[in-house]
């Protein structure tokens, strides 16, 4: 009997110890589209789709998620980049937001790959 509930419990804890390994290692998914708004902001939030960047356009995931040591499982840009204050050299979110953002499509814009760059084109006002 004993021996049962032991065996039991081991098989359980092997279980256990494989769900986890398994939940670690599994990818994290954007959402797709995301809606990004910065706590306490006043414009709408900013739609951005990962299909449009990566899949249509093939940018490196490093190319933004850029300070991460495995760039396709990246933390939030507001891990480093605070809302008010410089932190580590780390611009504030608002500032590393438009310089990675606008910049690019400034870039792509003049290439002939129009992307939005007028302020309103990004914070667009919710339908409806
Ligand atoms: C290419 C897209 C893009 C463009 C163009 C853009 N922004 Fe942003 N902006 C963002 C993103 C992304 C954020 C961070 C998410 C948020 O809170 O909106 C942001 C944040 C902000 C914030 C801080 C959050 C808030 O709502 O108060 C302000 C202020 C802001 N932008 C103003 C502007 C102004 C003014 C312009 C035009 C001169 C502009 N933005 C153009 C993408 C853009
Ligand atoms: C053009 C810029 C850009 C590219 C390229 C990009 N991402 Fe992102 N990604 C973002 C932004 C912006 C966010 C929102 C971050 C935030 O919440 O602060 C984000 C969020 C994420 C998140 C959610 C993070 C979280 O915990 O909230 C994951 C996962 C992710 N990206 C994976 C990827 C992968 C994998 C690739 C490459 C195939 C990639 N991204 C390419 C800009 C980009
Ligand atoms: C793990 C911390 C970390 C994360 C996460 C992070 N950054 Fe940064 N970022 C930094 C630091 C630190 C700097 C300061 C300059 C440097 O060391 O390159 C910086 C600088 C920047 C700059 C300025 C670069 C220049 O040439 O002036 C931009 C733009 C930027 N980050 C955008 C982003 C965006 C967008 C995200 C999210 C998709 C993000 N960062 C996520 C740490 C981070
Ligand atoms: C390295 C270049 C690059 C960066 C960085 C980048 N974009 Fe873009 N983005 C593009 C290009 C190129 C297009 C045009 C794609 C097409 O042909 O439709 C685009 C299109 C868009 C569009 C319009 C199409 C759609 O999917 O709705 C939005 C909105 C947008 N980007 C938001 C953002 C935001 C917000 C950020 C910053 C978090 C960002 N982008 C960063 C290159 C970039």
């Amino acid at each position: 009997m004993r021996k049962t509930v032991f065996f039991i419990f081991l098989t359980a804890l092997v279980f256990a110890f494989i769900a986890t390994i398994s939940m670690v290692s599994a990818q994290k998914k954007p959402a797709e589209p995301m809606s990004i708004k910065l706590e306490g902001g006043k414009l709408p939030a900013v739609s951005f789709s990962h299909i449009t960047h990566t899949e249509k356009t093939k940018i490196d995931c490093v190319k933004c998620h850029h300070k991460d040591k495995d760039p396709k499982n990246p933390e939030p840009c507001i891990q480093c980049h605070l809302i008010k204050e410089v932190k580590d050299n780390a611009p504030i979110a608002k500032e590393a937001y438009h310089k990675n953002c606008i910049e690019c499509h400034k870039e792509s814009s003049a290439k002939g790959q129009v992307a939005p760059t007028k302020c309103n084109e990004c914070h667009k006002k919710q339908q409806g």
